[in-house]
């Protein structure tokens, strides 16, 4: 009996870790980085990984067989003048008293370095 107790155990944890998993961002850092750097551009890209999720993921995810994408945006799309300047919908939706340049700047950090999606799936249309 209690061996049965502590194999459901280890299939309900490994289950939970699989989901978790699953839903985490993987960031693509150059292999160049020194370790130390690496360390400190992760705890970045989680940083901008909230703080996208709760400035920019209700405009830019999309939601495709159920999962959640965040859109591979390309360098260029990723500057402050872009971003701020000549959007239009940023400018009313996204000013700098709710997203610092701070912390713009480490959401761009983020989309940077996250992992891109699969290159099939369509992203920023008609860019
Ligand atoms: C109120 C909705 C809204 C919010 C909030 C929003 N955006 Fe956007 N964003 C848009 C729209 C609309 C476009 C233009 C759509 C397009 O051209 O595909 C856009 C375009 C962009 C682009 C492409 C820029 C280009 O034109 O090359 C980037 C990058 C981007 N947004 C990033 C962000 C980031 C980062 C945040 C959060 C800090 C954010 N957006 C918040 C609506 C929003």
């Amino acid at each position: 009996m209690k061996y049965i107790k502590l194999i459901i155990g280890f299939i309900a944890m490994f289950i939970l870790i699989q989901c978790r998993s699953q839903k985490k961002v993987q960031y693509e850092l150059p292999e160049a980085m020194l370790p130390h750097v690496k360390v400190f551009y992760k705890a970045q890209c989680e940083k901008g990984q909230t703080l996208y999720y709760l400035n920019c993921a209700k405009c830019h995810n999309s939601k495709i067989k159920g999962k959640e994408l965040i859109p591979d945006f390309k360098p260029e799309q990723l500057t402050g003048y872009t971003l701020r300047v000549a959007n239009a919908q940023h400018e009313t939706n996204m000013p700098d008293t709710l997203v610092t340049e701070e912390e713009l700047g480490i959401i761009m950090t983020f989309l940077g370095y996250k992992k891109k999606n699969n290159p099939i799936v369509p992203c920023c249309k008609g860019k």
